[in-house]
């Protein structure tokens, strides 16, 4: 029998130390949250994407009555992106939570594993390292490439 060790790392930040490109994602990832459709979990999440052409889009959670409907920021950002600029690669993704009154998560928001398979995939068309930006109310945590955050995650045809 053999071990493998699977180590991560992340980069947390103070919102001063972010560049001014950074915290501009963040801001859109922000507004983006307060358009998010959530009568159902209450929780309002919101996701901004860099295209490498420097364009910025972002999307919020969507939720449905019939709840596996529903779809999450990060995946209603990221296939729009692909969708309308399907040759321009997605670089960086912010990724923020509030309640429905507006208080940001005090824990950087994390994006779900449903979500971390499409990054991994996007991050794959793009063949560009795509940053996660996680933002919480006090810090802000970076990882370098969604490897971070999917170790070992399925890839078709490897
Ligand atoms: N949600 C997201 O939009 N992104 C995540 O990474 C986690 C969860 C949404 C889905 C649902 O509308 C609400 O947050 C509560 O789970």
């Amino acid at each position: 029998m053999k071990e493998k060790i699977l180590s991560a790392k992340i980069k947390i930040y103070a919102w001063e130390e972010l560049s001014n490109e950074d915290k501009r994602l963040v801001e859109e990832a922000k507004n983006a949250s307060k358009k998010a459709y959530a009568p159902y979990s209450h929780f309002q999440v919101g996701a901004a994407v860099l295209l490498e052409s420097g364009k910025l889009l972002s999307g919020s959670n969507q939720e449905n009555g019939a709840y596996t409907a529903g779809l999450c920021a990060e995946r209603t950002v990221l296939n729009y992106a692909t969708a309308q600029y399907p040759n321009d690669p997605v670089v960086a993704i912010s990724i923020v939570a509030s309640d429905h009154l507006g208080n940001w998560t005090a824990q950087p928001c994390t994006p779900c594993g449903e979500c971390r398979q499409v990054l991994k995939e996007v991050e794959l068309r793009g063949q560009k390292p795509l940053r996660i930006l996680m933002i919480g109310e006090n810090e802000i945590w970076e990882a370098e490439g969604i490897e971070t955050l999917l170790p070992l995650g399925f890839e078709l045809n490897k």
